[in-house]
């Protein structure tokens, strides 16, 4: 295993964890998130739903979120691992691609993991070619 796949793979192990912590009682997907910052510390964060549909909370805004508030530098984290369970590789809504593409570093890769054989990977430019940003 290169450095790359130890990092992924230890970071699933994190997201993994996460989507244990999900509050998913309507759609019972669980989902957990994991970030890497330049510090080589990891955040994690997982799906909160409501009853109210449309306040969930997903779990890649809420590992930003984790991130942001234990002090990660806007623009800096590199590696972001999701896992979902009921899916067989989750790819990011649009809401998160937005805000993964004003968070993270500009060269961030984003892996969806079903296992650590089983993933996809992209650059945050190819999920967001073009992100909303006010000039
Ligand atoms: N979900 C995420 O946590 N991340 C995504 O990128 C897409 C969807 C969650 C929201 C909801 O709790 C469940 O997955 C089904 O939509």
């Amino acid at each position: 295993m290169n450095d790359i796949q130890k990092s992924v793979a230890l970071l699933l192990t994190h997201a993994r964890a996460a989507s244990e912590m999900a509050y998913s009682p309507y759609s019972r997907a669980r989902v957990g998130a994991s970030v890497l910052d330049q510090e080589g510390n990891i955040h994690t964060g997982c799906n909160v739903e409501n009853a109210s549909y449309g306040m969930t909370q997903c779990a890649e805004r809420n590992a930003l979120a984790a991130a942001i508030n234990a002090g990660m530098k806007p623009g800096t984290a590199r590696t972001v691992v999701i896992y979902a369970t009921g899916f067989e590789v989750l790819a990011p809504c649009g809401a998160c691609c937005q805000v993964m593409s004003e968070l993270l570093a500009e060269d961030a890769v984003v892996y969806s993991c079903h296992d650590e054989k089983n993933y996809r990977s992209w650059s945050i430019r190819e999920l967001l070619p073009e992100p909303f940003i006010l000039n």
